[in-house]
């Protein structure tokens, strides 16, 4: 990773417990893993999605690995117990042994890195022939707002622009599919996993305008420069009209046997 977009702050890992409560059910229902299931999760950042997995799926093991020491230590924390074996390093260079696992967890992490295609190599080696994994990755491109003013316009662009520099592909939820087949994995499914949030569900429209989008923008570009944009951006989730939608992909992919 040349960089990390949104940094490793306490308003950011604030913003990481946020939205892994407001987006739970949009990552997880669906997903089942029997007990004994050995997962690998990349990335695990402050343990969020590790807790969930944990609690969703009683039985399994984890393997959660992150680049960033103070996020693993937090990742610790919040998931105390046995059930968990916690790696500090790199998913490309980390230890991992060839088919160690039976699945593979990674949330919305590739869209960080400059080379996804050599992470998915990675996670492709890991799990065993007949195991899966599961990719949750954000596509910027989709998001909009009511009201949408050049202002709010122009700190969301900002926001994406710093992920390129950084070497990130903001976008990359929507390329899933070739990702994961280029990498060796077969029967991929890609699915949508759209927040839609109006006036007719006011506490969705709230948590996710003021307590992901805005955050998520405000830690990643100049806040004097974009002091409108951020007002802008916050104000769609208010009034009758107010309207914010962003759509993240979750695919599943199989190693061949
Ligand atoms: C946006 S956070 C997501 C955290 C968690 N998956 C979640 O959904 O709450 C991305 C995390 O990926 C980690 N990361 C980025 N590149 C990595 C790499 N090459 N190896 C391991 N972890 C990495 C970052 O340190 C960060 O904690």
């Amino acid at each position: 990773m040349s960089g990390y977009v949104h940094g490793y702050s306490g308003r950011e890992a604030e913003r990481l417990a946020d939205q892994a409560a407001i987006l739970e059910a949009l990552i997880h229902d669906g997903l089942s893993f029997p007990p004994g299931t050995h997962v690998l999760e990349a990335g695990c950042g402050t343990g969020r999605q590790t807790a969930a997995l944990l609690a969703r799926h009683p039985g399994i093991r984890i393997t959660a690995l992150d680049i960033d020491a103070g996020q693993l230590a937090a990742a610790r924390a919040a998931c105390p117990g046995p059930r968990v074996t916690w790696i500090h390093g790199d998913l490309r260079t980390a230890p991992l042994a060839d088919a160690g696992f039976d699945h593979g967890f990674v949330c919305f992490v590739l869209e960080h890195l400059a080379d996804p295609a050599a992470a998915l190599g990675v996670l492709r080696r890991a799990v065993r022939p007949g195991g899966r994994v599961t990719v949750v990755e954000g596509d910027h491109g989709s998001f909009r707002t009511v009201p949408e003013t050049a202002a709010g316009r122009a700190a969301w662009d900002a926001l994406v622009a710093a992920q390129r520099r950084l070497g990130g592909n903001p976008d990359i939820g929507r390329r899933l599919h070739g990702l994961l087949t280029a990498a060796g994995f077969s029967d991929v499914r890609v699915e949508p996993r759209t927040v839609f949030a109006d006036a007719g569900a006011p506490a969705l429209r709230d948590g996710f305008t003021r307590r992901i989008i805005v955050p998520m923008v405000a830690g990643a570009v100049d806040g004097a420069a974009h002091a409108q944009g951020l007002a802008d951006l916050a104000a769609a989730s208010s009034g009758p009209d107010g309207v914010t939608t962003y759509t993240f992909y979750r695919a599943v992919g199989r190693v061949p046997e």
